[in-house]
């Protein structure tokens, strides 16, 4: 299959018509968001569902997220909408958060992979929201990679991955968030951080009160137990590269790498450090700036893979903020290997 590429403004009306009718008919397009690029298909189409599947190489048991334009789609995917769901619909969506809830019958078993929940979100990208309009149905859309491989946030990234496996993949430009979205669950006892995002836990804070972190977030699950985010589970967003979290301050990070210095050795560090290190150094975003290591981080990942780096020696970011997010993707592409200094 060609895989044709997009280039358009959100006003582009006859191209989207274009891209809504390989939507409806039950294509496969990779589409912008401002988290991470999705692989998008129409969520009420099951056999379609099962292509992304397909598509990605995703294990049958990771459920996906679907995605809306209007508030009011969100009647026909659950069972009802707690006051809880409209607080935080009202504060961030449009926006990079994904409201988990009890589903309803109309959702295909290819979507909630077997839950009884299913996870919605209204993405803010305008172009994403352009698509949704114009295919007229809503979208289930995972992040648009190989599945394990690290997240796209350029539709160069979506090429590489997917082309010749799907439909058509539009161009919006590179992600602005640069991490998957925030996903809460309001389907427990008490609402629960899945995954960390560009919705930070202190802004779910402000808006629910009290919401529990999944033990999942900050730390590897044992082998068989259950995940409540089936996605956590797996080894995720990792690169050829063998990565290793290097956790202390600067001065000993650039010690401790030097000293293993090699042609075949990075250092995944801050903007304006690479000049202290002896091995080639890959710049993710500024130290005290989380929300630009979240947008670097995947093209940072991708970059490794380019060059041969057989080990690539990271800085620990701090947990604050959208610093949370850093951390928990990077710990996943460092198969958890942390070493102290
Ligand atoms: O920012 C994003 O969320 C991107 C863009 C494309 O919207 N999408 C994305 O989808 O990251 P994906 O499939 O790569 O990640 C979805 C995560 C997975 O960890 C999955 O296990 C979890 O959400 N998830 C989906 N439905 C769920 C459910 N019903 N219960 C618990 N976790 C769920
Ligand atoms: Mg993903």
């Amino acid at each position: 299959m060609q895989t044709r590429l997009y280039q358009i403004t959100p006003d582009n009306t006859i191209v989207l018509q274009e891209i809504g009718a390989i939507l409806r008919s039950g294509g496969l397009v990779g589409i912008p968001t401002e988290t991470v690029y999705g692989l998008a298909a129409n969520a009420l189409d099951g056999p379609a569902v099962a292509k992304i599947f397909w598509a990605k190489g995703r294990p049958q048991d990771n459920p996906l997220i679907v995605h809306i334009s209007e508030f009011s789609q969100i009647y026909t995917l659950v069972r009802e909408v707690p006051s809880q769901a409209v607080a935080l619909a009202r504060a961030y969506w449009p926006g990079p958060l994904t409201i988990i809830l009890p589903k309803s019958p109309s959702i295909p078993d290819e979507v909630s992979a077997g839950l009884d929940t299913v996870a919605v979100r209204m993405p803010s990208h305008p172009l994403a929201r352009a698509i949704i309009r114009a295919a007229g149905v809503v979208l289930a859309a995972p992040s648009a990679n190989l599945s394990g491989s690290p997240s796209p946030t350029t539709a160069q990234h979506v090429l590489d991955d997917m082309a010749g496996r799907i439909d058509a993949v539009v161009d919006g430009g590179p992600c602005e968030v640069g991490v998957e979205s925030t996903v809460v669950t309001l389907a427990a006892e008490r609402p629960r951080l899945l995954r960390p995002g560009g919705i930070t836990l202190e802004k779910l804070r402000a808006i629910l009160g009290e919401v529990d972190v999944d033990r999942a977030v900050e730390e590897q699950l044992a082998a068989g137990e259950k995940a409540s985010s089936p996605g956590m589970k797996y080894k995720h967003y990792a690169p050829k590269a063998h990565v290793v979290i290097v956790r202390g301050p600067f001065s000993r990070y650039a010690e401790y790498v030097n000293a293993h210095a090699g042609a075949d050795i990075a250092a995944l560090c801050y903007e304006g450090e690479e000049a202290a290190l002896q091995v080639r150094a890959f710049p993710c975003g500024r130290r005290d700036d989380p929300s630009s290591q979240a947008q670097h981080l995947f093209d940072t990942l991708r970059a490794l893979d380019g060059m041969k780096i057989k080990t690539a020696y990271a800085r620990c970011p701090e947990k604050d903020g959208v610093g949370l997010a850093v951390y928990n993707r990077l710990l996943r592409a460092a198969a958890f290997e942390i070493v102290d200094v």
